[in-house]
């Protein structure tokens, strides 16, 4: 069957937020430690201790922001051990995560450094599994307060004069799970407290970030929209791509899930796969549709006016650790099935960018969906990367509606779409399109209208590979890799394109 799609290039209103291409990095396995921060004495080069190569490849991207320091280790994490001398600063254990030591050589200073190499805009989460509202309190001042106060003079003694910028701020994590175990009425009365000592100091404004739910635990959002909604900017919604669920949910009679660790379940291998676990992964990325329309439409009953944004800060496949990994570490390569996964889930983000202003891809580096991998002084980019670099011409560009048709991908006898798209125009004009092609080995024939956009060229760019499980090596790091795209004709209002089995496509028109 054709796949026929429909851009209604005249009806445009929402802005795609660059912040959909979000990133997390937290203090997990290799992502901060080696990932990013190797030490001024390090023989891999770098400055004032993070490393020169994930910097340059990091800018290169357009990361818009960064999530920053968990995940579960920010519901454990106290600031005041991060900052100061490094040699004074606490050790502690990461019990979390692997359980190794951390020493805290990368606290806040050393975030905010590192966003401003990138030129990436800081978002920062607090702690309130196991920390204080004045320990919350104290670090919102420390970081940004500009004048005579006890947490602005102890940064200005650490070295840093002025505040720095801060505006995104999240009230703990996961504190459903990891985050205190906890039921969302008595969370959302902790929020309500919590949030309200996260102050505006001067002219830094913060925008606060709820806990959400995990995947499809409406109830959490319906709690949190009724009881705090009004104080909240965004609330975030954690989803992870896995071909079958590793816990076991349990239903309470008030509609409360309680998600228990299966110990028999296996996520998978990220490399050596076959197609069911293939197919598993589509389905799993499409579900993301019904997750944020779901969630959405139960904010829509609380917020009419979309002014709290769905906020998906966590995402991304989750496969068994690669073997002979630390398994606290969830260091998983990255293959083609990962690019086409999340091309999927930025098609939906983009598609629903009334509600959805943020997500940030777990996680930045060595760990689970990574964009980058590095071993010593190597680095690689992973197949997810290029997607998002090809996808980053959507960033802060206007949402084209679109209609589509699209034939399925069956495998013993389920299917899904076969054919992902979005499109946007940006502030030049340019109109452009992402479109992917789920299907391991049928190729879509895609007839797109284009309204009276007048278009004089097209051109394209394509990332796909000769098997489901390419990836990229630190002996080969360019087996996967974005090539231009030859297989488009454009017609007068239309274009034909024929986008090959398993591959993702950015098309640019002007
Ligand atoms: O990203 C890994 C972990 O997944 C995060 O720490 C936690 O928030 C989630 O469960």
């Amino acid at each position: 069957m054709k796949n026929v799609v429909k851009i209604d290039t005249k009806a445009g209103t929402h802005k795609i937020d660059k912040n959909i291409y979000g990133h997390f990095a937290e203090h997990l396995g290799r992502c901060i430690y080696e990932g990013i921060w190797v030490g001024e004495d390090s023989p891999i080069p770098n400055t004032r201790g993070i490393r020169d190569d994930v910097v340059q490849a990091l800018k290169d991207l357009k990361v818009p922001i960064l999530r920053w320091p968990g995940g579960c280790f920010a519901d454990e994490y106290h600031w005041r051990d991060g900052i100061g001398p490094k040699e004074e600063r606490a050790r502690m254990i990461n019990t979390h995560w692997g359980g190794v030591v951390e020493n805290n050589h990368f606290g806040t200073h050393e975030f905010f450094d590192f966003c401003e190499m990138i030129e990436t805009e800081p978002y920062i989460c607090g702690n309130v599994g196991s920390g204080t509202v004045y320990e919350m309190q104290q670090w919102v001042e420390y970081m940004t307060f500009d004048g005579e106060s006890p947490m602005a003079n102890l940064r200005k003694a650490n070295g840093r004069e002025h505040p720095w910028k801060l505006t995104y701020f999240g009230v703990g994590n996961e504190n459903w799970g990891c985050g205190g175990r906890m039921r969302a009425e008595y969370y959302a009365d902790l929020y309500r407290q919590y949030s309200t000592y996260v102050r505006d100091y001067g002219e830094n404004s913060i925008y606060k970030i709820a806990a959400g739910p995990r995947g499809d635990n409406y109830h959490w959002t319906e709690v949190l929209m009724r009881e705090a909604g009004h104080f909240m900017d965004g609330l975030a919604l954690h989803y992870y791509t896995r071909v079958m669920d590793h816990s076991i949910v349990l239903t309470n009679p008030d509609g409360n899930k309680i998600y228990l660790k299966n110990p028999d379940a296996v996520r998978g291998q990220a490399v050596d796969f076959d197609e069911s676990e293939w197919f598993g992964i589509m389905k799993a990325a499409y579900f993301t549709e019904e997750l944020v329309e779901k969630h959405s439409a139960i904010m829509d009953k609380y917020d009419p006016e979309k002014k709290v944004a769905l906020i998906i800060d966590e995402w991304g496949t989750w496969f068994d650790v690669e073997p002979g990994t630390n398994p606290g570490f969830l260091y998983q390569q990255n293959t083609m099935r990962d690019a086409v996964s999340a091309a999927i889930s930025l098609n939906i983000f983009n598609n629903h960018c009334d509600r959805v202003r943020m997500a940030n891809i777990a996680q930045t580096i060595n760990v689970l969906q990574a964009v980058i991998l590095t071993e010593g002084d190597k680095m690689i980019l992973t197949p997810t990367y290029h997607v998002f670099e090809m996808f980053n011409v959507h960033q802060d560009a206007i949402l084209q509606p679109i209609e589509l048709l699209t034939g399925k991908y069956n495998y013993k006898g389920e299917e899904v779409p076969q054919l992902s798209v979005s499109a946007s125009k940006d502030a030049a004009g340019k109109l452009h399109i992402t479109l992917c092609n789920t299907d391991p080995r049928n190729p879509a024939q895609v007839d797109c209208g284009i309204g009276d956009f007048i278009a004089k060229e097209v051109s394209g760019r394509i990332l796909t590979s000769s098997s489901m499980n390419s990836h990229n090596t630190f002996e080969h790091p360019d087996q996967v890799k974005p090539e231009p795209f030859t297989g488009v004709q454009l017609n007068k209002e239309s274009f034909h394109a024929d986008i090959p089995p398993m591959s993702v496509v950015v098309l640019t028109l002007n």
